[in-house]
């Protein structure tokens, strides 16, 4: 199912998400033992470190990246955009409880073609959704197209391990573990067994940065999370 491309994989992946979208959070906080929410608030304050104004996560899912980023010093206020109205509902929920409803909008939208205009926002983050999107250029190439010159593009996901001590007790924890735990959470084992099957079908972090390099950032760079199953990619539109 991972391989699937287009249309055929946009309509999986919204199925899937809409069927676990009630234990997203708790999976996450187990599957990562917490370490998703670190990892988030480094990707916003990395994101949107120097920068003031609005900024925009993509997928936000149940949003806890656009909270980050709501957080961060000089965002004034925040956007998170995502394509099924079960994750925003989630979303709009936790914006309420932390007190973040005031600084953050939660919108229905579709990454490929997102309802901004150009240099809205002076940052935009995606979280953990670059592998679902059916065609990944042209979601990034949005995410640079709304942020203003000056501004920086952040993205957080899992990546393919390099070969390495620790790749195959990581291997067995994704391939494996991960979909039993899955299974006895959120009764939809399939889905977390697309988990480590889009991460082989992902592109390697050096990849990632030359697609970041071609849609015209600059200063791009990337930073290895989690032993390396993770990886936090920037860079920057130039003025
Ligand atoms: C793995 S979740 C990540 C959620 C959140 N960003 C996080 O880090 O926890 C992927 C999210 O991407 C959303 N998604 C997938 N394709 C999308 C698209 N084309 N446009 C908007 N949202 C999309 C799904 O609905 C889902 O909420």
């Amino acid at each position: 199912m991972a391989g699937l491309t287009g249309h055929s994989k946009q309509r999986y992946v919204a199925n899937m998400f809409a069927r676990i979208a009630g234990r997203y959070d708790l999976m996450n906080t187990l599957m990562t033992g917490g370490l998703h929410l670190r990892w988030k608030r480094k990707t916003a304050r990395f994101t949107s470190r120097g920068l003031t104004g609005s900024a925009l996560d993509i997928a936000t899912g149940t949003g806890d990246l656009a909270f980050s980023l709501a957080r961060c010093p000089g965002i004034i206020h925040t956007v998170g955009v995502d394509f099924l109205p079960e994750m925003i509902s989630l979303a709009r929920s936790k914006a309420k409880t932390k007190g973040l409803s005031g600084k953050t909008s939660l919108l229905v939208g579709d990454a490929h073609s997102l309802p901004f205009s150009d240099g809205e926002f002076c940052c935009t983050t995606a979280g953990f959704s670059l592998r679902n999107m059916s065609n990944l250029d042209q979601a990034l190439s949005e995410m640079v197209r709304v942020v203003r010159p000056g501004g920086r593009v952040g993205t957080l996901e899992l990546t393919p391990l390099p070969p390495g001590r620790l790749a195959g007790p990581i291997r067995f924890y994704s391939q494996r573990l991960v979909p039993a735990m899955g299974g006895l959470v959120t009764g939809d084992r399939a889905a977390y067994t697309y988990l480590p099957e889009s991460v082989g079908y992902f592109r390697e972090a050096a990849e990632l940065s030359a697609s970041l390099t071609r849609l015209g950032l600059v200063n791009v760079g990337y930073l290895k999370l989690g032993f390396g199953s993770v990886t936090l990619h920037w860079g920057e539109k130039p003025e």
